[in-house]
């Protein structure tokens, strides 16, 4: 197993393979010959830290970067108070970027102190050229700078800039492979994340995913199975597979394959408990889906089903390919053949031309659906979308009364539907122990509700039963139970 691979028997001396993921483990093997030195000089391990700015599958892609760091002997650091930085980006939102310059400020003045540190940045803000020109004109502290594309030479890319002074970019354009095999080092022990595709593309005119994460590319069911067992055979019993769409996988494989297979095979793996996955668009969400969900005993009884918006006018505009009308009608579809089912949402506002009665439309769709939860997002203009260059953006002060109301509505909504839930049992995976109460444990339902409930730290990673006694608006205090 590649995971396995004893890098000091590597011959460091002879040229790089050219296949990958060998290539990659080549230049393992040499950056720890750096850090064996960095060892002797200083007396010490170098220290590294990888801080995630995105989504799911950005969380992912950190723990590549991770896994990678911690194979080639860096340990990992709490904070930027490191020997090698590295900041996963995302772009989906102005303000994320508007994060990762702040903190880069602060890196600045850091490593002015510590010169020996180098900075990294990759991720999918790296893969807008406008970023790249910001960076190469007034950030020539950082030291490697590469895209989505090409993260899975991270090793080779790591190594060159360890060798090499000053400012090592490499942002590539687009790609159709996929590497498998590489380190990868989980943030939780119980639970991970598991790429089933790449990319998106769906072009819904605001997003400048599709741009920066490229086209959509499946992995084959065989990796995706096999990384699975390996995971389960490591302790972990509840997964999240990740794509941007995963209702299309499979349609570009060589022998296409549809999501809801893939599922019925994932629930074959022995030792998995719990099936998650994410994001579902509505407009590829099929029959054959549905029934596998109602006929599972491990998929969880959460689906996550983003709007966006309310207006069928405005869901054109946005290219959703979907109106309200069908949308209300696959939510009903849904909630009568898993009545249990917890739905949450993603709802954007205040895009281009949204007027009162759109945002009307909206709230109409959030009353009947009643969602569990959703995240609320104000519409952020992204250069080179197809939205960005529309007229009728709308005003900052309208945009910011509707959200405050809809957040309203979004939350009036779910604390009423997890008022219902009170007094009945769960199956609580716990997760963590509480942060304010070291009595407590800190766990989650199968639809992705929270519960805080007395408890120690040999139950984390188990799934136990909770009786849900008290609840508190988004999350519960509840008790074990037989
Ligand atoms: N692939 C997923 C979404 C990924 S991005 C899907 O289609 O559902 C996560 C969420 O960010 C989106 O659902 C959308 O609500 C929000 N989002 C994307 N682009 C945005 C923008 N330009 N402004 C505000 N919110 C945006
Ligand atoms: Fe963006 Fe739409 Fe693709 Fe989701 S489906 S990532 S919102 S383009
Ligand atoms: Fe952000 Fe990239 Fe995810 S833009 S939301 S990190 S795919």
């Amino acid at each position: 197993m590649y995971n396995e691979v004893d890098l000091d028997k590597i011959d460091i001396n002879s040229e790089p393979p050219m296949e990958e993921p060998a290539r990659q483990y080549y230049f393992m093997a040499k950056c720890r010959e750096w850090i064996r030195e960095f060892e002797r000089k200083n007396g010490r391990c170098p220290t590294a830290f990888t801080q995630t700015f995105g989504c799911q599958m950005n969380a992912r892609d950190s723990e590549k970067l991770t896994g990678i760091l911690e194979k080639i002997g860096y340990k990992q650091a709490e904070s930027e108070e490191a020997d090698f930085v590295i900041y996963n980006t995302c772009t989906v939102r102005e303000n994320a970027n508007n994060k990762v310059w702040g903190r880069l400020g602060y890196l600045n003045a850091y490593k002015k102190q510590h010169p020996h540190m180098k900075i990294a940045l990759c991720g999918c803000m790296m893969q807008e050229p406008e970023v790249i020109e910001k960076l190469r004109k007034s950030y020539r502290f950082v030291d490697l700078v590469f895209g989505t594309h090409n993260i899975y030479k991270f090793a080779e890319l790591l190594a060159e800039a360890l060798e090499q002074e000053g400012m090592f970019i490499d942002v590539w354009k687009g790609t159709d492979q996929i590497v498998e095999d590489l380190p990868i080092e989980r943030k939780y022990a119980f639970k991970s994340g598991v790429n089933i595709m790449f990319g998106c593309n769906n072009f819904c005119s605001y997003c400048i995913v599709p741009y920066v994460r490229g086209r959509e590319r499946s992995r084959k069911p065989q990796d995706i199975l096999r990384e699975i067992e390996r995971l389960a055979a490591d302790g972990v019993v509840e997964i999240m597979l990740l794509g941007q769409n995963v209702n299309s996988y499979g349609k570009t494989l060589e022998e296409p394959m549809t999501f809801a297979q893939l599922l019925s095979e994932v629930e074959k793996l022995e030792g998995i408990e719990r099936i998650r996955f994410m994001t579902s668009h509505p407009k590829d969400l099929s029959d054959e889906l549905i029934e596998v969900m109602a006929n599972s005993n491990k998929i969880c009884n959460h689906l996550h089903l983003p709007l966006q918006s309310g207006s069928s006018r405005i869901l054109k505009k946005m290219n959703r390919r979907y109106d309200k009308e069908q949308y209300l009608a696959l939510a009903a579809k849904i909630r009568k053949a898993m009545p249990g089912l917890a739905l949450t949402t993603d709802i954007i506002v205040g895009f281009p031309g949204e007027t009162e009665e759109d945002f009307e439309e909206t709230m109409d769709v959030v009353r009947q659906v009643g969602y569990d939860s959703a995240f609320t997002f104000i519409y952020s203009k992204r250069t080179g979308t197809p939205a960005a260059a529309m007229e009728e953006q709308v005003p900052e002060a309208v945009v910011k009364e509707r959200f405050d109301r809809l957040l309203k509505e979004v939350q009036r909504g779910a604390a009423e539907r997890a008022r219902a839930l009170t007094g009945s049992v769960e199956k609580v995976l716990a997760e963590e122990i509480n942060e304010q109460d070291e009595a407590l444990v800190t766990g989650r339902m199968g639809n992705n509700f929270i519960v805080h409930f007395p408890g120690t730290e040999d139950l984390i990673g188990k799934i136990v039963n909770v009786k849900l006694k008290e609840c508190r608006g988004f999350y519960f205090y509840g008790e074990m139970t037989d």
